[in-house]
């Protein structure tokens, strides 16, 4: 039988991560140990479908693995998430080193399927269907305290715009109960976690599907806001044409929510944004940042955007470039536009060229680097609090007395703390010397 062991590889984004250390929790507790890929008896890995050729970056790390493994029948190779979703069987087929293939909605029976498969060496086994409700899991969290945990919400996105694949590979939206939320939130503070993430595809369309019971995304923040314990509350991702009044005006009656904002805009053009079918215009995009900073004057927003995108002209760009100096980002994740099978705008006849695109994109982040550098210079000087999360990394600073923690708006600080002392998941004040290229440097009172 293989070694209860096991190495997951991840792809993809915030809940693929949080999916995977949520797996990698549970199989500890049923007695597995984590090792590396060369001697694991269990190889999963988890998979994205968002960026571009995501089969073929899939099919050529199971390449890899067999590589690793010299094609070992003793190793048990697994593929979850958004791929294996999309593809389903026809994974076994593509590679016969698989035997165990778990859908979006089929996580929570991973950790048993890979139990039965390690008895039956000769089965395969797949989980590919998607559920009408959220399926609750069973609880990962091992004993270690993390400052920091995210909770999710909801799962699934009913938006469809055009250029995405998320709704094909993670299903309709579906929220979690609140009971369930809140009792996963009680449980990581009771560890002693002190900031909580709210996660999902669609936050602020909480409650708004079959599974809902009642309670509005505001509703949910207050209550989870007001938990014993909890220091710092952020949530991941909103979608602008969802944020409602109750979603701004929590900005300004919340002290926990932290003043930063992730809302992907995707284009600064109406053109663009309609055949993106997103549901809003520049104009409102401006009128809700307008509204959102009038709640929190000092909220910080980074966003998503997409260059490229099928149709997109020189001054469709130039709006995007435009808007985003009026929003002043603080960061943000952009990608040129790549077909996703399935997706409307796939279809879309008038695509912009490779090298059109690309040099966009290079435009913008060096548009985006100068908002960058210029938000963090406007921070210096300013005192904060942070939560430290680790010792800063030696890359960041060589000193063994520098810890790494996070200011309200998620920026990694570095700051040197008194020695022979674990300061993780300690809150404390400090006051910002220095800017860098993406961290921040700072001095605590009484502390040389
Ligand atoms: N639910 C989130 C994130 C979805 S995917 C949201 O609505 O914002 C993460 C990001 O990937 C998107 O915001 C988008 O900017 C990018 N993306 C998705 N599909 C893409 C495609 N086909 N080409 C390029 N970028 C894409
Ligand atoms: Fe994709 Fe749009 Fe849903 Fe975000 S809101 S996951 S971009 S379909
Ligand atoms: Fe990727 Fe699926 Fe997340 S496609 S971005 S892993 S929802």
């Amino acid at each position: 039988m293989p070694k209860k062991t096991y190495h997951i590889i991840t792809f993809g984004c915030q809940m693929n991560v949080h999916d995977s250390h949520w797996l990698a929790g549970v199989l500890t507790k049923r007695g597995f140990a984590q090792a590396p890929a060369e001697s694991a008896g269990v190889i999963l890995l988890n998979t994205c479908s968002v960026r571009e050729k995501p089969e073929q970056k899939v099919l050529s790390a199971l390449g890899r693995i067999r590589q690793i493994t010299g094609g070992s029948s003793d190793v048990l190779v697994g593929v979850l998430g958004c791929v294996a979703q999309q593809l389903g069987d026809a994974l076994f087929e593509k590679s016969s080193q698989v035997r165990l293939i778990v859908g979006t909605d089929g996580l929570a029976g991973a950790p048993q399927a890979i139990e039965d498969l390690l008895l039956n060496p000769r089965q395969r086994l797949s989980l590919l269907d998607f559920t009408r409700h959220y399926v609750e899991r069973e609880d990962g969290e091992t004993s270690s305290p993390v400052p920091s945990a995210h909770v999710t919400i909801m799962q699934g996105c009913d938006n469809f715009c055009t250029y995405c694949i998320v709704p094909f590979t993670r299903g309709r939206q579906k929220s979690r109960t609140t009971e369930a939320i809140l009792g996963e939130c009680r449980t990581v503070l009771g560890r002693g976690t002190r900031e909580i993430t709210l996660l999902g595809q669609n936050v602020n369309a909480f409650g708004q599907d079959k599974s809902g019971d009642g309670t509005t995304f505001s509703q949910l923040l207050g209550r989870v806001a007001s938990l014993p314990g909890l220091a710092r509350l952020r949530y991941v991702t909103p979608h602008p044409k969802d944020m409602g009044e109750g979603d701004i005006r929590d900005f300004a009656r919340l002290p926990q929510l932290c003043p930063r904002l992730h809302l992907p805009l995707q284009s600064g053009s109406d053109q663009v944004l309609s055949r993106m079918r997103r549901g809003y215009t520049r104009s409102d995009f401006l009128t809700l940042v307008d509204r959102l900073r009038k709640a929190r004057p000092d909220l910080a927003l980074s966003t998503d955007l997409i260059v490229g995108f099928p149709g997109e002209s020189e001054e469709d760009f130039e709006d995007t470039l435009n808007t985003m100096r009026e929003c002043a980002f603080m960061s943000s994740f952009s990608f040129c536009y790549s077909d996703r099978p399935g997706a409307r705008a796939s279809l879309y006849p008038d695509k912009v060229p490779s090298p059109v695109a690309q040099e966009r994109l290079l435009r913008l982040q060096s548009l985006q680097e100068d908002l960058a550098s210029r938000w963090l210079q406007g921070r210096v000087g300013q005192e904060t609090r942070l939560l430290i999360e680790h010792p800063s990394p030696k890359q960041e600073c060589a000193s063994s007395t520098s810890w790494q923690g996070r200011d309200p708006y998620g920026t990694p600080v570095h700051v040197h703390l008194p020695p022979q002392k674990d300061h993780t998941g300690c809150m404390v004040d400090a006051t910002i010397t220095l800017a860098k290229k993406h961290s921040l440097m700072a001095v605590c009172p009484g502390t040389p």
